[in-house]
């Protein structure tokens, strides 16, 4: 599983992790915290943005100096669960763009059904960040990198917050050339797909729809 997903297991990740987990949580602390979750993972799966030198003035003279190359990252959160992290980010990047792409899974099948799909233009020069906070059977991550890939992006990466074992493997079937990055991987997913012991249905956590 190690080599397969990079877990970020900072302290305060883990921390604010099990608060979120808890069932007394409050819609809005959990959300607070998703947000606080999302800056410090987001400050891991940037690491890797390509730099160029270039010459600027400092007030006293003149130096090379390091500087993001190429076309604004993109941002695709999954709806509507992956809106939970997008702010975060754009704090860390604030001229990122946000593409969004709405998929829903079908009770019956758990096999994800797409509804939304919009990108920025010239998406083969832009690195993206695919984004949802739950990475449960892996079909709407796969299916949703599936169709980013069609518009050639210099590179993908796919964010979650917490992960099933089964998702890691099925993504990693479908996509070995995208590395995933989560806080943690749970012990398994149940009969109707949650995650085991999880957080529960994020997207109803975040937004207080049960
Ligand atoms: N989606 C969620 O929000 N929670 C799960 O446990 C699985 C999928």
């Amino acid at each position: 599983m190690d080599d397969k997903i990079t877990v970020i297991n900072h302290p305060l990740i883990q921390h604010k992790l099990t608060l979120m987990r808890r069932r007394q949580t409050s819609t809005a602390k959990f959300r607070s915290l998703m947000s606080e979750v999302a800056l410090l993972l987001g400050y891991e799966v940037t690491r890797e943005l390509p730099l160029e030198m270039q010459t600027i003035e400092t007030p006293l003279t003149e130096m090379e100096a390091p500087h993001l190359v190429g076309k604004k990252l993109v941002i695709v959160p999954i709806l509507r669960a992956g809106i939970g992290l997008v702010d975060s980010l754009l704090h860390l990047a604030p001229s990122a763009r946000v593409g969004h792409i709405g998929l829903y899974r079908d009770p019956e099948t758990l096999e994800p059904v797409e509804y939304y799909l919009k990108v920025p233009e010239k998406m083969h020069d832009r690195d993206v960040i695919v984004v949802d906070p739950m990475l449960a059977t892996g079909n709407s991550a796969a299916e949703a990198v599936a169709r980013i890939k069609e518009f050639n992006p210099r590179s993908i990466k796919f964010l979650c917050l917490l992960a099933a074992p089964e998702g890691v493997d099925h993504f990693n079937d479908v996509h070995p050339d995208v590395p995933m990055y989560t806080a943690a991987v749970d012990e398994k997913l149940n009969e109707k797909g949650y995650i085991i012991p999880g957080l529960g249905d994020a997207g109803d956590r975040l937004y207080g729809t049960k």
